[in-house]
């Protein structure tokens, strides 16, 4: 049989049954909902070559870093017998064990275990570390991946106000001691986690602490290691998850933590023995990668002094910025107004990425500018001007204003 005769032979069963029919009858309202072009909200028009593009979590602008491409190539070329597996069968002088313990001394950690995403880092350390009879107190803001983490160990979530130790301290009076989640930076608004003060209460009621470093690894600490290295808190702070798909551009994920947990995690972790394992030569990268992450402080420095530019910039315009970080969010609050943003900043060939329900709460949906280290004053400048042109005709509430 060739592919002509099984396109004619095969028919799609698209006769799906109702509780499915109702599903997929919901998603033009629930993904559309009602968006001028009649496409998802996130979707805009198409960037061309001249766009001013600031979605890319690329934040240290290394994914085209000739060293890190030739590691990979070279590896490409290798001829080795390369298994596609899962890591479980890894043995300890396996590249990818002796990149995690390069990690490991890197952040300040016993052990580090790499991960496919960052998504199944949290999933499976959530997995690993609780159960139905666990509390885990998650900052609401907290990224979608720890949400699915906590739903997957069978645990009590219970959620405490954004960035408010006051409203979780009064949570672990109430309910006892438990596991604290929380990102390091948030990837919607690029505000930052009170860490100093969670970890206090860590420590002073006997919870455990789990950081997303996501967006602070590479960007924050010295050489990079991230935002509990630079505030001297590691020993406070019993794991870390990041994603290596943010300043180390890849596609993986990693959890750093003590040996007791380390050991056993990839033997225990449901995305470590049921998904395979990274391939060789994406390993090869990131071990190129962490080297040029290490040897970046010049571009960290760019990245800091720029992000700074264009969140004062904003403010100038009497715009609120609630971010303290590399991510910088208009607010639009409700979807209509998101768009016209979103729409206003794409006339002028400027494009950020739109952040909607469930991505937000509703009627907090934005526009996030994830800025990096190679952009010029120059496209800053034209960032803010552009929205000084366009902001006051918009329909922005006050509630989203700087009060002058
Ligand atoms: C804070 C945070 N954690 C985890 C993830 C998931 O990472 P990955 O894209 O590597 O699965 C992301 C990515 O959006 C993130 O922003």
């Amino acid at each position: 049989m060739n592919i002509q005769s099984l396109n004619k032979s095969s028919k799609v069963n698209d006769n799906l049954p109702t509780f499915i029919k109702n599903k997929l009858n919901q998603y033009p309202r629930t993904v559309s909902r009602g968006a001028k072009n009649g496409m998802p909200l996130i979707l805009g028009k198409a960037p061309n070559k001249d766009s001013l593009m600031l979605q890319s979590n690329d934040y240290l602008s290394i994914s085209k870093d000739p060293k890190i491409i030739k590691a990979q190539v070279n590896s490409l070329k290798k001829k080795n017998r390369d298994a596609v597996m899962s890591a479980v069968f890894l043995h300890e002088d396996s590249m990818q064990r002796n990149f995690e313990a390069e990690m490991a001394r890197y952040v300040g950690y016993e052990k580090a275990i790499l991960c496919q995403s960052g998504w199944a880092a949290n999933v499976g350390l959530m997995q690993v570390i609780a159960d139905k009879d666990t509390n885990i107190y998650i900052d609401f803001f907290a990224h979608m991946s720890l949400w699915e983490g906590v739903k997957s160990s069978g645990a009590k979530a219970i959620p405490f106000r954004h960035n408010s130790a006051n409203s979780l301290e009064n949570l672990i009076k109430k309910n006892g001691s438990g596991i604290i989640v929380v990102d390091s930076v948030y990837s919607t608004l690029g505000d930052i986690s009170p860490l100093k003060d969670i970890a206090s209460l860590a420590a002073r009621y006997g919870c455990v602490l789990v950081v997303d470093e996501s967006h602070s690894l590479g960007t924050h600490g010295p050489m990079g290691s991230g935002l509990v290295a630079e505030l001297g808190i590691t020993d406070q702070v019993h794991f870390i998850t990041a994603s290596l798909a943010k300043t180390f551009a890849s596609r993986a994920g990693i959890v750093l933590c003590s040996k007791s947990l380390g050991d056993w995690f990839p033997y225990v972790s449901f995305p470590a023995i049921f998904s395979s394992a990274l391939l060789p030569y994406e390993i090869s990268g990131l071990i190129a990668t962490l080297d040029a992450v290490k040897n970046s402080d010049k571009r960290r420095e760019e990245l800091m002094f720029k992000s700074k530019y264009l969140r004062d910039g904003l403010r100038k315009l009497g715009i609120l910025i609630v971010s303290e970080s590399q991510i910088i969010s208009l607010e639009g609050g409700r979807e209509e107004v998101t768009e016209n943003i979103r729409d206003e900043l794409e006339a002028r060939n400027i494009f950020g990425s739109v952040f909607c329900d469930p991505a937000t709460p509703k009627n907090r949906s934005l526009v996030r500018f994830s800025v990096n280290s190679g952009v010029s004053i120059f496209e800053l400048d034209k960032i803010i001007s552009a929205c000084d042109e366009f902001y006051g005709l918009l329909n922005i509430p006050p509630k989203l204003k700087l009060v002058s």
